[in-house]
């Protein structure tokens, strides 16, 4: 039987931006870092959606130097090119969140299951976070997929696409998984026939109003692996 593939997005999935308040918090004390890394990753996603409006790209890891000089002029504040650079580092050293390992381990052993990363950011970048990350398990991952081959962002439909072709399930969209904490992902994958589950570990429920809903909602990842076998076993 073939593979199950579950394609699981990075940032804000696997690993936590919201660790990067915490080097931001060095420069400019707790409170005005969490509001500079809230809006800095809002610019990130708006400016990836507005480059793919505008039929232009530029990678990831441009996009988010350029978020964050935005969100630091709206804070007032600014940083020189070496705290940047120290800041664009952190990228290297996100946590992950407390579900994601034992999820990860579990599907290790579920060998119905092909794990892969799917990301917006440059093979590059994401490498460095998923191996710097000191505290991922990462040897689950088959594979890093990656948008910079398409040269364009999530939830252009040319990017599940490519997912499809990278692992050999070209016209088979309905037989891959996007786990996401990102609702844009999770519509943007549904829209071209995808399953998806969408992690939603503030338990907010599901409040978008564009397109498909999600598959399932798991509350932690470690939900995940029970959802994908029991959604194969109810569509045989
Ligand atoms: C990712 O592609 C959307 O940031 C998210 O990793």
């Amino acid at each position: 039987m073939s593979k199950i593939v579950v394609a699981f997005d990075l940032y804000g999935t696997l690993l936590s931006t919201g660790s990067i308040a915490k080097e931001l918090a060095s420069h400019f004390g707790q409170e005005k870092a969490e509001s500079i890394a809230t809006v800095w990753r809002r610019y990130q996603l708006e400016y990836t959606w507005r480059l793919s409006c505008m039929k232009q790209y530029e990678d990831f890891s441009e996009v988010t130097r350029k978020s964050l000089y935005h969100a630091l002029g709206e804070h007032g504040v600014s940083l020189n090119e070496t705290e940047t650079s120290g800041l664009m580092r952190s990228y290297d050293s996100l946590s992950t969140f407390p579900d994601v390992n034992p999820a990860l381990e579990r599907l290790k052993d579920n060998s119905s299951i092909e794990c892969v990363v799917f990301s917006n950011g440059t093979s590059k970048m994401v490498s460095a976070s998923v191996n710097g990350s000191e505290e991922l398990s990462s040897s689950v991952f088959k594979d890093i997929i990656t948008v910079d081959d398409v040269r364009t962002f999530k939830p252009a439909p040319e990017v599940y696409k490519h997912l499809a072709e990278k692992v050999g399930k070209t016209g088979q969209m309905s037989a891959m998984w996007l786990v996401s904490g990102n609702p844009f992902d999770i519509v943007g994958a549904r829209a071209m026939g995808m399953q998806a589950a969408w992690v939603d570990r503030a338990g907010n429920g599901w409040q978008d109003k564009l397109g498909s809903e999600p598959t399932v909602v798991v509350k932690s990842l470690e939900e995940v692996a029970d959802a994908v076998e029991k959604h194969a076993r109810d569509s045989r």
